[in-house]
């Protein structure tokens, strides 16, 4: 595509910004900030990184001070997360309101906290004692936010992993596991009284990685290809993530309960390394992964099942974790290495994180459990579409639009 073929799409994008940056509940790209290694930057050095990307929301597995802190008055809006250790202890409302005094508290306002996740994954894990305590966790918790009048402006989730269901294709078909529609129904009404978002974590990632003769390439990386048609609604999918967001849907409207939840995906992501057996963990996958995710969301598409609601994505992750177990891939899903410098290149701003790389004791932190345009030269076409408008300026609004972000920082 020739250079100057982009520039109309680019004042589109600079057109479309400022409506993302004054609505707080439109789309807008995510990051989880998984912090399981021993060799990250620290939080004020990830201000820095963020900021020329103009990442507006950033999701925690805790509620890490040192991170909260920093963030303070930058605008960024938190989800963070009370660890699974902690589900059946918060059961006690005496408890839930003291975490939630001395965690979430002592940041609010300075530091946006829209949303505390009670646990992760917690259905799938099969752990019957925590299954048991979650919802009672979910109710002390929003308990305890009433009683501190937070109730509105914090809400209380959990984060689902694509386990729970036991049928996802074709999405119409969505279900819910039966034997956890006697915890999952009563969570639905739960998300509904309180408005709060049903949070999926989905790999398309770990679906090819099983069976890659049969899952193509092209419709689990968002790029141009048939797709295919749901026989049960007619919709046609051409990507593996909204279907997966669509059986979903389905599951919730299946399992009653969930008038008006919204879904959001609390992960996704695609490793740009891993074992020799893992096929497709590729820098260049997961830059068409993640580059088309990113623009998908900038242009806030919806699912064909709800196509006017812009969906909610958290990548997964901002860094490269070398601490976590498992098999390579899990230790190189990040967008970033540890030294701030881009996993691999995906044409947008690079900011260094600077110098202050005072190890980050690890905690907290999650992170993918395998249940189940032209990309390439997208980002680096654009980047030189913008190098030749001349402005480095210039190209860190077009950036931040691409992604849909807000800028809060220029
Ligand atoms: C913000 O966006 C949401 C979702 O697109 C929409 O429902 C809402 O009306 C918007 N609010 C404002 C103030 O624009
Ligand atoms: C939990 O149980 C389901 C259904 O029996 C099974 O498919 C799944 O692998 C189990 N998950 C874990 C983490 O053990
Ligand atoms: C970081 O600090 C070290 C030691 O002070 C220095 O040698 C190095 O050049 C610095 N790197 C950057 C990117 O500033």
């Amino acid at each position: 595509m020739a250079v100057h073929s982009l520039i109309p799409f680019i004042l589109f994008l600079l057109a479309i910004s400022p409506s993302s940056a004054s609505n707080s509940s439109s789309a807008a790209i995510g990051i989880n900030y998984g912090q399981v290694a021993d060799n990250l930057p620290s939080p004020e050095a990830v201000i820095r990184l963020l900021r020329p990307l103009g990442v507006g929301r950033v999701k925690l597995y805790d509620t890490d001070p040192r991170v909260l802190r920093a963030f303070a008055d930058t605008g960024v809006e938190f989800v963070v997360g009370l660890p699974d250790r902690l589900v059946p202890k918060v059961r006690d409302p005496a408890t839930a309101l003291a975490w939630v005094k001395a965690n979430l508290y002592p940041h609010l306002p300075r530091t946006r906290i829209a949303a505390v996740t009670v646990g992760n994954e917690v259905l799938s894990g099969n752990d019957s004692a925590l299954t048991q305590s979650l919802l009672p966790a979910m109710q002390s918790v929003h308990s305890a936010l009433a009683t501190l009048g937070l109730d509105r402006q914090v809400a209380v989730t959990t984060a689902h992993s694509l386990a729970v269901l036991s049928t996802s294709f074709p999405p119409s078909a969505g279900a819910f596991r039966r034997d956890l529609l006697p915890y999952v129904t009563p969570l639905l009404s739960f998300l509904s009284k309180t408005g709060s978002p049903f949070l999926i974590n989905a790999y398309p990632y770990f679906a090819y990685k099983a069976d890659p003769k049969r899952v193509t390439l092209d419709y689990v990386l968002f790029q141009p290809n048939q797709g295919v048609v749901d026989p049960g609604s007619g919709l046609r999918y051409d990507n593996m993530l909204h279907a997966q967001v669509d059986a979903v849907r389905a599951a919730i409207a299946a399992a009653g309960g969930g008038k008006g939840v919204d879904v959001r995906v609390s992960e996704t992501g695609w490793p740009s390394a891993g074992d020799e057996d893992e096929v497709g963990a590729t820098a260049e996958n997961a830059r068409r992964y993640n580059g088309n995710l990113m623009r998908m969301v900038a242009e806030g598409k919806g699912t064909p099942m709800a196509p006017g609601a812009p969906l909610h994505v958290y990548v997964f992750a901002l860094f490269n974790e070398n601490l976590k177990p498992g098999p390579a891939s899990e230790r190189h899903y990040g967008l970033f290495k540890p030294d701030g410098s881009p996993a691999y290149h995906l044409g947008v701003a690079e900011a260094p994180a600077g110098n202050s790389t005072a190890p980050t004791a690890s905690s907290g932190g999650a992170g993918p459990h395998s249940p189940g345009a032209s990309s390439t030269g997208y980002y680096s076409t654009i980047s030189s579409a913008t190098k030749m408008v001349g402005s480095e300026r210039v190209s860190v609004v077009v950036l931040a639009s691409m992604l849909g972000l807000v800028l809060r920082f220029a």
